[in-house]
């Protein structure tokens, strides 16, 4: 018998990669399937591609005795019902945004508000395994990263580490396909509005700019200012950053290539590739690809980051820090090739 686990948030995106992930894992066993307006219906009825169908959603609330639960719960739905796992004991890795931010005073910055519950934000770990191993590998709460900031993580930390770039002016443009909105039905997201047009939103004041900033601030040591715009793109799947910043006096390209390089030569799941890469690539794994350049006429760095906003960017890394949290090999049930066409 395997690790039991809980899923909350089964009937959406997320949850249903998690399962999809989790179904096939060595040494982890779905044992209970939550969701909320979906609760009672059979996985069947909101996932029809995946086996098992037969399987009947609970309320979220009702998680049995599990070793751990992942919750993919929309944001402000996570806090309350991961502090009472906790309570109980169960480790707990949140998809979510709600245990990202390290103190209450980012929390109120990026959200508007005070957080719930801020003396418990030190107990979780920011759960990108790539740059905080160690930390995740002993924790029993994790917050897992939000899709943009993995991929402009993966592509800025191992620069900034060396001193090859400048803190001040980072710029990271970001394109998503639909996804990474989640699945509930809202007129922006309806095909008529996304097909065949593309949309920037939440131009200065995307809440994944301060935990981008955070996250790079722990990892690094520096203070960055990040200018952060996120676009819509119309594709199912996928997920593409351009990240630029001013590069520091006497930097060349090849300087820039061997940071890179050697930040991912021995990471399973990134690969530094010497040419610019494309969502398709990497969707259906847990890979994501990094790609520098110079652009000499400005004196900047350009890396170009891509994944899949719902496995490395969500179920997939989350199950790579749940592997780590149970000493478990880090790629367990994770595909290490996606699908292409
Ligand atoms: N989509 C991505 O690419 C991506 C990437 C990284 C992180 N995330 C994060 O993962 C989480 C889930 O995202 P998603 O894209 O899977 O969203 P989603 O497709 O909209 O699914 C949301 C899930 O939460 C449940 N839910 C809705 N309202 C709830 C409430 N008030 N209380 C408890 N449960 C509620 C839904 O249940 P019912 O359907 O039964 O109502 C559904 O199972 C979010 O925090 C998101 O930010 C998503």
């Amino acid at each position: 018998m395997g690790l039991r686990t809980a899923v909350l948030g089964a009937s959406g995106y997320a949850g249903g990669e998690l399962i999809r992930i989790i179904d096939d894992h060595p040494s982890f066993e779905v044992a209970h399937l939550g969701a909320h307006s979906k609760a009672g219906v059979d996985l069947a009825s909101v996932h029809p591609n995946l086996t098992g169908g037969d399987r009947r959603l609970l309320p979220n609330e009702e998680v049995p005795d599990v070793d751990l639960a992942f919750l993919a719960l929309p944001h402000g739905a996570s806090w309350e019902i991961g502090d009472a796992l906790a309570q109980r004991g169960i480790k707990v890795v949140d998809l979510g945004s709600d245990y990202r931010l390290d103190t209450d005073a980012r929390y109120r910055f990026a959200y508007g508000s005070p957080h719930p519950l801020p003396d418990r934000l030190t107990d979780w770990v920011y759960g990108l395994p790539e740059l905080f191993r160690d930390a995740v590998a002993t924790a029993n709460l994790v917050a897992s990263p939000g899709c943009y900031p993995t991929s402009a993580l993966l592509a800025l930390a191992p620069l900034l580490s060396a001193g090859l770039i400048r803190p001040e002016g980072i710029v990271v443009d970001s394109l998503s396909g639909v996804t990474g909105a989640g699945r509930k039905a809202t007129e922006g997201l309806m095909f008529t509005a996304v097909d065949q047009s593309v949309a920037a939103y939440a131009i200065g004041s995307h809440r994944h700019r301060p935990e981008i900033e955070m996250a790079l601030t722990q990892a690094t040591g520096t203070s960055p200012s990040v200018s952060f715009t996120p676009h819509l793109v119309p594709m199912q799947r996928g997920l593409l950053s351009t990240c630029s910043a001013p590069l520091s006096d006497g930097v060349d390209l090849a300087d820039l290539q061997a940071a890179l390089d050697g930040a991912y030569r021995d990471e399973p799941f990134v690969d530094a590739i010497d040419r610019a890469p494309q969502t398709r690539w990497v969707v259906g794994s847990n890979r994501a690809l990094v790609h520098g350049a110079i652009d000499v006429h400005a004196g900047r760095a350009i890396v170009v980051a891509v994944l899949d906003n719902l496995v490395k960017g969500a179920a997939g890394q989350a199950v790579q820090a749940a592997n780590l949290m149970f000493g478990l090999d880090e790629t367990a049930g994770l595909a290490m090739t996606g699908w292409m066409p």
